[in-house]
């Protein structure tokens, strides 16, 4: 099916981790021009430059550009730089997050900020800013990297989860106020998926998780993209808004 993203304006956060490189390298095939937001080093890019020229993807259609999710001044900047070399931006994927495993009541108070940092206010922060740009189009699309801690498990990752829940309902009410003005919001929400952020879980509780799921195992990156690219798609998921997408393999059953 062709998913009629070619030429397609993707911004995403937090581009070169497990799920963002996944996103990537997706959209790209799909022919859709992608915006690669990260943060400090061009480095850490590396990944995703040595697959673009192994599949023989369109160099041209990969803009890095290096950004603080949280701060507005760097936010609205990036957005000029996007607005000035391609015009408009259709997509955008809210992927950048961290988690921190610690008990509640280990956690200090820096240990809350960042993680409210890392995984709600520069969410909401970039969602603000390109959703201004989104409602002047009169189109748009942004998709929510949540998780399924928001709404089940989560022991050890509180305030981690206690803000992906956030990011569910702010998904909800963004859907509520800009739907007059075409532009959808959505959530996925992954269970484990095989990147960085999940070894030392993977590593400790693995074969509990995975007898826990129905389908037996975790989720790969690309499985997490590929339903980022179906939000996305209007070819697949025009009338889909304020939905929350569960990638998890069925253990929250
Ligand atoms: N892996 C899982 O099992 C799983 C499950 C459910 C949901 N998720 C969600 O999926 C998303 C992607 O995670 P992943 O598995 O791909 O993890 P990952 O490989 O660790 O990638 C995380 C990405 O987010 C960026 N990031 C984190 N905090 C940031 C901040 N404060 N400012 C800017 N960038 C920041 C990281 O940048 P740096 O490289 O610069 O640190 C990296 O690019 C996250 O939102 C995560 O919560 C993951």
């Amino acid at each position: 099916m062709d998913l009629a993203l070619q030429n397609k304006i993707v911004a995403i956060t937090g581009c070169n981790g497990g799920i963002g490189v996944a996103a990537t390298i997706s959209f790209l095939k799909e022919g859709a021009k992608v915006v690669g937001l990260y943060r400090e080093s061009i480095s850490k890019l590396s990944e995703i430059f040595t697959r673009i020229s192994e599949l023989g993807l369109n160099e041209k259609h990969f803009m890095p550009i290096e950004v603080d999710i949280n701060s507005t001044t760097s936010i609205q900047e990036a957005i000029k730089k996007i607005i000035a070399e391609w015009g408009q931006i259709d997509v955008l994927v809210n992927n950048a997050g961290a988690t921190l495993e610690t008990p509640f009541l280990a956690l200090n108070d820096d240990d809350f900020e960042s993680i409210y940092v890392s995984n709600f206010s520069s969410l909401a922060k970039v969602s603000r800013e390109v959703g201004k740009i989104m409602m002047r189009q009169k189109f748009g699309n942004i998709i929510n990297v949540s998780s399924l801690v928001s709404e089940r498990f989560g022991r050890g990752v509180s305030v981690y989860a206690a803000m992906k829940a956030a990011v569910n309902r702010l998904t909800e009410v963004m859907a509520l106020e800009m739907g007059k003005k075409n532009i959808r919001v959505n959530a996925v929400c992954p269970g484990v998926v095989e990147t960085s952020m999940s070894n030392a879980l993977q590593e400790r509780h693995g074969q509990m998780l995975i007898e826990q799921t129905p389908l037996r195992r975790f989720a790969s990156p690309e499985e997490v993209a590929h339903s980022i690219l179906f939000l996305s798609s209007e070819a697949t998921a025009s009338f889909i808004t304020g939905s929350k997408l569960f990638i998890d393999g069925g253990i929250r059953l």
